[in-house]
């Protein structure tokens, strides 16, 4: 296997996002999010899961910060909760909350650990949604960027890296028009006005964090995914083109050209929402960072039933299982391909097309099956030799001149994985959910011996 090789000064960390460990669903005057209440419909979370208690991180976080200085990471990519903070997402300040958000960030700091702090990891405030649209209507990228200065007015003497949103196409397009992701919407209208209104919220809220915080460095986490055709015929090709539009290019070339990517915008030019004049100068020129988080590639297919963009991508084969190798391909319990050579197309990409920004890989891990044995370990070896092989692309793509900074696993710990509810486990740390047990996977050995490895050289 490839050697892993990082630049020096190359930051190790590792990610989790609010809603999904925290707990305290209503604790210290928090208010509901769209996942609190979505999480409770009946269907909509395998096994009737929800984030009521998750990881219970918002009633003790100093044992997996105790855990984080054990295996020496350098940093630690967390979310805030905005009805944490605003209850009813705009207005009122709920002082508690953000009393949480100090304690945590303290604690992180004086064990050594630099926070990455995102803002919005999905979790909208409920009220927001329901009185206000949320950021399917404009408003929403001004409430975002008023919740964005309440935190840093608070927090930014104290944290450098700032992390405006999550995936906002998982976002908008789970959340808007598949609807099987919070706030469970079915509408192509409301999915790109949120793909629009999340990037202006991400270019305001850039503005205001500089201007309270100049030195801050100000990035948007992108869910990244090379696509490829499934085939080598023509069809394919477009169809595999227009996947990338719409995935990729609908976020890197408003925030790094300016400019929506054709022919896909001009498609949907149906349902686009108002773009005002100054909206794509307030988008462009925003970042300091990308945060790129990557897991597999897409095969795309030409399917001719599907409306407007007429391709599919290709689902898991039918001779695989999740968590198996097939035909020489290995699949984690996602279903989802092992292709680390993915990282390295899309990192070399950014270097080429985008002006080769400051990256950080702020997502990157796999789900499989884990079981604690009767000595007390967790044997993923698969986890480990995924993590193993995306380093190694990372530090050849640092090689031959992309400026990638640093990596996050995804995740600290085992969490409440969405709509899969908590049976997919992607932590290097494994979590007992009925006894909030803590162990150490092998993976997470193995991880803190390479930060300890990296430390001496
Ligand atoms: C990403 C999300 C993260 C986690 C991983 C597996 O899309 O940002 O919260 O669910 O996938």
């Amino acid at each position: 296997m490839m050697p892993i090789d990082l630049p020096p000064g190359f930051l190790l960390g590792a990610a989790t996002s609010a809603y999904q460990i925290e707990g305290g669903r209503d604790a210290d005057g928090k208010g509901p999010s769209i996942w609190d209440h979505f999480s409770h419909r009946r269907g909509r979370i395998r096994h009737g899961h929800n984030g009521d208690h998750a990881c219970d991180t918002y009633r003790d976080f100093q044992t997996d910060i105790d855990i984080m200085r054990q295996l020496g990471l350098d940093a630690y990519r967390l979310s805030v909760s905005w009805p944490r903070v605003m209850p009813e997402g705009r207005g009122r300040v709920n002082e508690k909350g953000l009393d949480y958000y100090e304690r945590l960030i303290d604690a992180l700091l004086a064990a050594g650990i630099a926070p990455f702090v995102t803002l919005f990891h999905w979790d909208l405030p409920l009220a927001l949604h329901r009185e206000r649209g949320g950021f399917a209507r404009r408003e929403g990228a001004e409430h975002f960027a008023d919740y964005a200065a309440v935190v840093v007015g608070r927090l930014g003497d104290r944290v450098s890296h700032w992390i405006t949103l999550n995936e906002p196409w998982v976002y908008a397009t789970f959340g808007h028009m598949a609807g099987n992701h919070a706030p469970g919407r079915r509408n192509p209208w409301a999915y790109l006005r949120a793909t629009h209104h999340q990037l202006l919220g991400h270019g305001l809220a850039a503005a205001r964090i500089k201007a309270l915080r100049p030195a801050a460095q100000v990035g948007i986490s992108l869910n990244l995914t090379p696509a490829h055709p499934a085939t080598p015929r023509a069809a394919d090709r477009q169809a595999a083109a227009l996947a990338d539009q719409m995935v990729n290019r609908l976020f890197l070339d408003p925030l790094f050209h300016g400019h929506y990517p054709e022919p896909y915008w001009g498609k949907l030019r149906l349902f686009r929402p108002t773009v005002r004049p100054d909206d794509m100068a307030i988008i462009s020129n925003s970042l300091d960072f990308l945060g790129v988080n990557y897991y597999t590639r897409a095969r795309v297919r030409h399917h001719r039933l599907v409306p407007l963009v007429q391709l599919w991508p290709e689902t898991l084969p039918a001779v695989a299982t999740e968590g198996q190798v097939a035909a020489g391909v290995e699949y984690s319990r996602m279903g989802w391909e092992v292709y680390p050579a993915g990282l390295f197309e899309l990192l070399f990409r950014l270097k080429k097309e985008y002006g080769n920004p400051p990256v950080y890989i702020t997502e990157n891990g796999a789900a499989f099956d884990d079981v604690v044995t009767a000595d007390g370990r967790v044997h993923d070896e698969q986890r480990r030799s995924y993590l193993a092989q995306h380093l190694a692309v990372t530090g050849a793509a640092a090689r031959v001149g992309v400026d990638v900074r640093g990596y996050f696993v995804w995740s600290l710990l085992d969490n409440f994985e969405w709509t899969y509810g908590y049976n997919k486990r992607f932590g290097i740390v494994h979590v007992d959910f009925a006894s909030q047990r803590r162990t150490i996977k092998d993976s997470g050995l193995w991880y803190g011996e390479l930060i300890r490895g990296k430390r001496k050289n």
